[in-house]
């Protein structure tokens, strides 16, 4: 067995420990760190197997590290999932680049190799494109909503149809030059046209669906490579997306056809069919103190807005003030709430909030009528009353957190303005709801303060 057999082994055994440990809070930086090693290891043993000098390697290697490593430090918490998409594509790329290599490659006529590139330029051109769209739609360099137009699920298919048309052309052509590049414009273009038609609400699984695409592309290519490393971490990589793209679908209590066909978040909320409705009832950050001061029992739900706030270590301090003043505590995070899975777990830990007093909705939905108070912060869809009462609502059918059930509820947010999905929240008018409006981080601190006079 060669140095580099070795090195490659290293890298799949290490992916296979490494994303086993990403499963547990408390060993997910190492499983980080364990993971990343073995992509060193993996792009060195086959950069060194392709007999690439090895002054070359560490000019390569160093060269993509500095850019990792500028994009990790540079990249905003909030602005995470577009990163996510964005590595999506680049993968999804490198797959598709990789099958038209196969598909060009005339001197290699083994019909399984040129099937297997042909399906990595569509999976991988898909996951491209469409991580490209998911990128500008999370980001807000396109509109966020569904673009739906006629006939455009008849335009898909004939696409599709044509995709494997092209396939089967430059699978069979000798010089499969013209096929080849007919293949890469049309799964380009059903790429495109498949997220387009996503609205911005959906994009968090769509990004998990387009992660998948891209590992599958790559596990393609590996096979068709003969690249035992490739097809390790391409599997892993299309499994675990698809996994996460079936809990998120679980959480929105939407199945995937529905995300991906349903048109989501192309209109918006029917007139006189929920929304807010009522007077709204505004506080100051000291009747909010009272109004805490008095509670024996205290949820906090964290949303987007506080990670735009970056208000994790004043709620952090208000937390910390509410239980030396004998109130039970606890955050009840949405698996949606934010912009990317595990948004909130992320910043509550940077914070130094104790992951014992995080829960689930379904831990207190159904006893929240014992809540004293509900401290909302910066969270919007996710504790839309529609979603779980009104069929009419764009977001009927998502599990929230029924925060509306509370005693009192205090939301924290600047404005009326509505959340990701663009839809009113009938809970901001409600008459046990009281308004403190403001940014998150300095009403949260101006709670706090009062605790101090
Ligand atoms: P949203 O519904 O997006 O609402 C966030 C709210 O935060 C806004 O209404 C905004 O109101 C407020 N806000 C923004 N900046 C603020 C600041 N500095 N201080 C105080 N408030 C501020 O958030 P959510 O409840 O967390 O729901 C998440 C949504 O994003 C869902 O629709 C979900 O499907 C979608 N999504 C989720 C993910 C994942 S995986 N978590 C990824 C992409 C999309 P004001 O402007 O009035 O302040």
């Amino acid at each position: 067995m060669s140095f580099q057999d070795v090195l490659l082994i290293g890298a799949c055994a290490a992916f296979i420990v490494g994303l086993k440990q990403m499963g547990r809070k408390q060993s997910a930086k190492r499983g980080n760190m364990i993971s990343a090693a073995g992509m060193l290891a993996a792009v060195v043993g086959a950069l060194w197997q392709a007999e690439v000098p090895p002054v070359a390697i560490g000019v390569l290697v160093a060269a993509g590290s500095a850019v990792g490593a500028t994009m990790a430090l540079r990249v905003r918490m909030t602005s995470m999932p577009e990163l996510v998409a964005a590595f999506n594509g680049l993968g999804g790329l490198a797959s598709m680049c990789v099958g038209v290599v196969g598909l060009l490659h005339t001197a290699d006529p083994i019909l399984t190799k040129r099937i297997l590139s042909a399906a990595s330029v569509v999976v991988g051109g898909i996951a491209f494109s469409g991580s490209i769209v998911a990128y500008g739609k999370l980001s807000g360099r396109i509109g966020t909503k569904a673009s739906v137009f006629p006939l455009q699920l008849t335009l898909n298919t004939l696409m599709l149809v044509a995709a494997l048309a092209f396939g089967g052309w430059a699978i069979a052509a000798d010089v499969s030059v013209v096929p080849a590049f007919l293949l890469v414009g049309t799964s380009l273009l059903l790429g495109v046209l498949g997220v387009v038609r996503i609205g911005g609400g959906d994009m968090p699984v769509v990004v998990a669906l387009l992660n998948s695409y891209s590992g599958i592309a790559a596990a393609l290519a590996g096979t068709a490579l003969a690249s035992p490393t490739l097809m390790v971490a391409g599997t892993l990589v299309g499994a675990s997306g698809f996994m996460l793209t079936r809990v998120m679908c679980k959480s929105m209590n939407r199945s995937l056809a529905n995300v991906l066909f349903g048109g989501f978040g192309a209109g918006v909320a029917p007139e006189g069919k929920g929304g807010a409705s009522g007077k709204v009832a505004p506080v100051d950050a000291s009747d909010a103190f009272l109004m805490l001061e008095a509670a024996r029992s205290v949820v906090i739900v964290p949303g987007y807005g506080m990670a735009v706030a970056k208000a994790q270590h004043a709620v952090n301090e208000l937390c910390q003030l509410l239980i030396d003043n004998g109130t039970e505590v606890r955050f009840v995070i949405h698996p949606v709430a934010g912009r990317m899975p595990g948004h909130m777990n992320v910043l509550l830990a940077e914070a130094g909030i104790s992951y014992d007093l995080l829960i689930e909705p379904s831990d207190i939905n159904d006893a929240m009528a014992n809540v004293d108070v509900a401290l909302v912060i910066g969270a919007n869809d996710v504790v839309n009353p529609d979603a779980r009462d009104n069929p009419a609502s764009p977001l009927y059918g998502m599990p929230i957190v029924n925060v509306d059930h509370a005693r009192a509820v205090i939301v924290l947010k600047r404005s009326m303005a509505s959340g990701f999905a663009g839809v009113e929240n009938a809970l901001f008018t409600m008459p046990n709801t009281r308004m403190l409006f403001g940014d998150a981080k300095s009403s949260t601190a101006g709670i706090a303060e009062q605790f101090s006079n």
